[in-house]
């Protein structure tokens, strides 16, 4: 029997399997490795040198589990260390393998959703900081005006399983509250972290209905989709077994029971340890 190739799925923890669910959906054909690193979750508010070191060792394990191709699917990861992973350690180490981000699909297309140009980024500390977002967007749309906010409570509400709770409520509010306040003619808004999705019902509760909230996953599916197609000697590299094993650095117990959540389905993993 042939050797599995999976397509390599990486997050710090939960959040990536919003992104992984909308992946398998688009091309359930292919097999897929899921790696999160729940034991040192959440990035959000962890140093650039410390996610870019945990993020290389963690992609560096999906390349040693026979990844030809990784989606770093957490927002932080990408924005603090995917371009150092592109130009320094793959031309180095591994230029036969590919790593992709999930912030640039959505970059690329959000220009064609706004009608005021005006544009609201909501994401964790790391990822605002780092300005990844108005960086990639004016490349694209360089006539787009873009406000950010940083949710640092967000990943802990969703981590804690507080979605439906009033402490969701009033976190949410106050920072659309202070996104708005930033300006009133936002009429898109970018989830910028994985785990977003999650309050999207608590969202739209406190945004105008006309307002367009982008989510990440079907943008980056139908990213992947248009990469592989572009890419044949890449797809190649991509078994088609139609499997998913999920990896935590973590509990399996932890990982499975709130996996599910994000996923949508019965989610069976194995520990991995660095
Ligand atoms: N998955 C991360 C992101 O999309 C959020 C969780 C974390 O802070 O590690 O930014």
């Amino acid at each position: 029997m042939l050797q599995k190739q999976p397509i390599g799925v990486f997050d710090s923890g939960y959040g990536g399997l919003t992104v992984l669910k909308e992946i398998v959906k688009k091309m359930p054909e292919y097999d897929y490795l899921y790696l999160g690193d729940n034991a040192r979750a959440p990035y959000g508010n962890r140093s650039f040198e410390t996610v870019y070191q945990y993020t290389l060792q963690c992609v560096e394990k999906l390349f040693a589990m026979n990844c030809s191709l990784v989606i770093i699917a957490c927002n932080t990861a990408s924005a603090k260390a995917l371009r150092n992973i592109q130009q320094v350690d793959l031309p180095k180490k591994h230029p036969d393998k590919r790593v992709l981000g999930v912030i640039r699909p959505t970059t690329e297309i959000v220009g064609k959703y706004s009608k005021t140009g005006h544009v609201g980024v909501l994401g964790t500390k790391g990822t605002i900081a780092s300005n990844s977002y108005p960086i990639e967007i004016e490349k694209f749309f360089p006539e787009l005006n873009v406000y950010q906010e940083a949710c640092p409570m967000w990943v802990p509400l969703v981590e804690n399983n507080e979605i439906n709770s009033i402490a969701a409520d009033y976190f949410v509010k106050q920072n659309l509250d202070n996104l708005f306040a930033k300006s009133d003619k936002i009429d898109t808004i970018i989830l910028g972290c994985t785990h977003y999705p999650l309050l999207a019902e608590k969202i739209k509760k406190h945004i105008p209905e006309n307002l367009t909230l982008l989510s990440q996953g079907e943008i980056v599916a139908k990213s992947l989709a248009d990469y592989l197609k572009r890419h044949p000697e890449m797809e190649a590299c991509c078994s088609k077994g139609s499997s998913i094993d999920f990896y935590t650095s973590d509990s399996e117990e932890n990982f499975n029971e709130a996996a599910s959540v994000f996923f949508g389905k019965e989610v069976k993993s194995k520990h991995l340890s660095f």
